[in-house]
């Protein structure tokens, strides 16, 4: 079906997109329909070469809603098709071992970096097989997906965190001013960029028994990260013993990623934030599952879970659970 644009006119989006103040990372502007995805005013732009782009039966693709354990996962999943490479991960940025597929509609980039970024998209990423990070959900990714069946892992996480850790996001990277209050009303209303959250992840949930598709929660990673690594190498047909599975987890340990300026994005966040003293205006922040509890008001904390429950009716996925 062809997909259209329609301007977001709906209060709470204008409210959001005025409460952002870097015009680098702004904003959503659109909704694309069918499929009802937020996107920003760069994404038309390119919308049609990323709907063509050129995919391999051989290409790994991480899919998730922003916030969800997409860093984590580019980690590991990287870590695992390279053979564990511990000195090349520390040499070469996590986004460049891992492209942000439509990196170029989120942010307004000088051209030489967006040039940069399309040949990286574009190139063999070094004679290894091809890794992607992407936010698009099922209906805007690429037509050959469908066809080229490439190895997908999506990851979800409980909204409530990933809303809060999407608040702090774009404190740091949008500029945003506006209240945490106001900005969670925009994430029930599906008013922020790549919502709607439920979609995002039921129509990967639908695909969860796919042989191509591995379902995975931010939570288990919690809980569990050496049978979460087991699963995924299992699913990447990656051969991995008891110790490795040890020195993995280590490396992907919170304290570890924190540290690992390869994949803390920190060069970028320093700039962003601009010599503020907030431990929130950090790309690896909190790394909690739950912390919602701490800081979101028992009102809202009791609309995230109707909410839940609505757009869960009919449905047996249960948060954290993938399986
Ligand atoms: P918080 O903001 O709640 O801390 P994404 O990569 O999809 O943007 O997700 C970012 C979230 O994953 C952030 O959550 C970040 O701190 C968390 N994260 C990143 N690496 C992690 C790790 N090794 N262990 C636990 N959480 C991690």
């Amino acid at each position: 079906m062809a997909s259209y644009l329609e301007e977001l006119t709906d209060p709470i989006a204008l409210k959001l997109k005025a409460n952002c103040h870097n015009t680098r990372y702004p904003a959503g502007s659109y909704r694309v329909q069918p499929s009802g995805c937020i996107v920003t005013k760069l994404y038309p732009g390119h919308a049609e070469r990323l709907r063509d782009f050129e995919v391999r039966e051989d290409d790994i693709w991480i899919v998730s809603y922003p916030k969800c354990g997409t860093t984590w996962t580019q980690e590991l999943v990287w870590m695992l098709a390279s053979g564990l490479d511990y000195k090349g991960g520390k040499e070469v940025a996590l986004n460049q071992r891992v492209p942000f597929f439509e990196i170029m509609t989120i942010g307004s980039l000088p051209p030489d970096v967006l040039e940069y970024f399309f040949k990286l998209v574009n190139s063999s990423q070094n004679g290894r097989r091809r890794i992607f990070k992407t936010h698009l959900p099922r209906d805007l990714l690429p037509k050959q997906i469908w066809t080229k069946n490439p190895k997908i892992i999506y990851v979800s996480r409980d909204p409530k965190d990933a809303a809060l850790s999407y608040y702090h996001h774009h404190r740091l990277w949008s500029g945003y001013q506006g209240s945490q209050e106001e900005f969670l009303e925009a994430f029930l209303e599906d008013q922020v960029l790549y919502s709607p959250f439920w979609k995002h992840v039921l129509d990967f949930w639908e695909l969860r028994t796919e042989p191509n598709i591995l379902f995975n929660t931010y939570e288990e990673m919690k809980k569990d990260l050496p049978g979460v690594i087991l699963k995924t190498a299992d699913f990447l047909e990656v051969s991995i013993d008891m110790e490795q599975v040890q020195n993995l987890s280590n490396h992907l340990s919170f304290k570890n990623m924190k540290d690992n300026p390869a994949v803390n994005n920190e060069m970028f966040a320093e700039q962003e934030r601009n010599g503020a003293d907030d431990p929130n205006l950090t790309f690896i922040r909190q790394g909690e599952s739950g912390a919602w509890k701490k800081s979101m008001s028992p009102e809202m904390a009791e609309r995230f879970t109707q909410w839940t429950e609505s757009k869960l009716k009919g449905t047996d996925y249960k948060i954290g659970v993938s399986s």
